[in-house]
């Protein structure tokens, strides 16, 4: 039996069984994460954010994310396996993101943990980023099951998703340009905040009132869809034209101005959403989701129309490695097969 068949046939032996030990690697941008889950329990949850590095560009510089984690990654298993008091012998599954995300930063994970899987003889599972911050729900709420609604933002992504099983999520909203989180980012920038915007904007925010007049893209129509482009060219139209008065920005009324439309477009399609798909329960996922005034705001509109919302903690929203395992726990559970030695990065799954 070659290196395949045998992965394939330890992952079969796996799918009924919650007590097995799954390695997991994200790499996609700018955090090195390594965690080992058992089940929907963490054992360890590594993170080696670069955020410092990269914040006098003011965004994530790729190749400088990749030399990175390469210095990360291998310190990280070590603490990882420490944390969870086993070792790489006691790994039963290594599990992977290799999408999307940023090409080089991806193959650091996807080369280490096709080697690791090699080396030891252990099964490989090549993980959608995106499932994976779904699935971070099922580790912060032990009771959840499939369906339900997941309203998903991030730096890259920004859909509902009706989630029906881990093989079959289907997107019934998205965004027609900008993603939320890249929003906020880009917003930030235009009004002097550093990188990464989006903690940035929410503390600013804090101090500020939503009065500067902003679009609300699709006001009326019937779509599940967004549009962040409209609401962040006012930002800088508004930021111009204060500059041309001499007039300094309010940099707190435009961050709380651009928060509240922001977030109060998540909000609105994801429960309108929910409501007409006779869906009772919603869950949020991605970076964005760490937001206070998405979570609280969420939760009021949430509580008025009899919808439950579950919230994951702030670590868990933002990019780790144990939503990974989990996802992988899940791809297990419903037979998506091992990945081979020919798993390469996909930058635009
Ligand atoms: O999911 P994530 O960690 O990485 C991607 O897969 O993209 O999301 C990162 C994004 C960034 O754009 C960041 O500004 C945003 O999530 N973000 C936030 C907050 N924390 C992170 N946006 C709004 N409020 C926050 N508190
Ligand atoms: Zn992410």
């Amino acid at each position: 039996m070659n290196y395949e068949q045998e992965a394939q046939e330890k992952l079969n032996k796996l799918r009924d069984r919650e007590d097995y030990l799954i390695l997991a690697f994200e790499s996609s941008c700018d955090e090195t994460a390594v965690a080992v889950i058992r089940g929907r329990e963490i054992l360890a949850n590594e993170i080696d954010s670069q955020i410092e590095i990269h914040k006098r560009f003011g965004g994530v510089v790729p190749e400088i994310a990749s030399r990175n984690h390469i210095l990360a990654i291998d310190s990280l298993v070590e603490i990882a396996l420490e944390k969870a008091g086993c070792t790489l012998n006691d790994i039963d599954v290594i599990a992977v993101t290799y999408g999307a995300g940023l090409l080089g930063a991806l193959l650091v994970g996807v080369s280490y943990a096709k080697s690791l899987a090699y080396a030891l003889n252990k099964p490989l599972v090549a993980i959608d980023h995106i499932k994976g911050h779904v699935c971070a729900n099922f580790l912060a709420h032990p009771d959840l099951q499939f369906p339900f609604m997941c309203l998903l933002a991030s730096g890259g992504h920004t859909e509902i998703l009706d989630v029906r099983s881990y093989s079959d999520m289907r997107i019934l909203g998205q965004t027609a340009d900008d993603a939320a989180g890249e929003a906020f980012d880009k917003v930030a920038r235009v009004i002097g905040l550093p990188y990464p915007g989006g903690p940035q904007i929410e503390r600013a925010a804090k101090e500020g009132k939503d009065c500067i007049p902003l679009p609300r893209p699709f006001k009326g129509e019937k779509t599940y869809n967004f549009s962040y482009s409209g609401i962040k060219t006012a930002v800088i139209n508004y930021a111009h034209t204060c500059a041309q008065k001499g007039i300094e920005i309010n940099k707190a009324d435009v961050a709380a101005s651009f928060q509240a439309r922001a977030v109060g477009m998540l909000i609105e399609n994801a429960v309108r959403a929910a409501q007409e798909h006779g869906e009772g329960t919603i869950v949020i996922a991605g970076g964005v989701a760490a937001n206070t005034a998405l979570r609280e705001g969420m939760e009021k509109a949430a509580e008025k129309h009899g919808i439950t919302v579950l919230l994951p903690p702030k670590y868990l929203c933002t990019d780790n490695a144990a939503m990974i395992g989990e996802a992988a726990f899940f791809a297990i559970k419903e037979g998506i097969p091992a990945a081979g030695m020919d798993l390469d990065a996909d930058p635009n799954l």
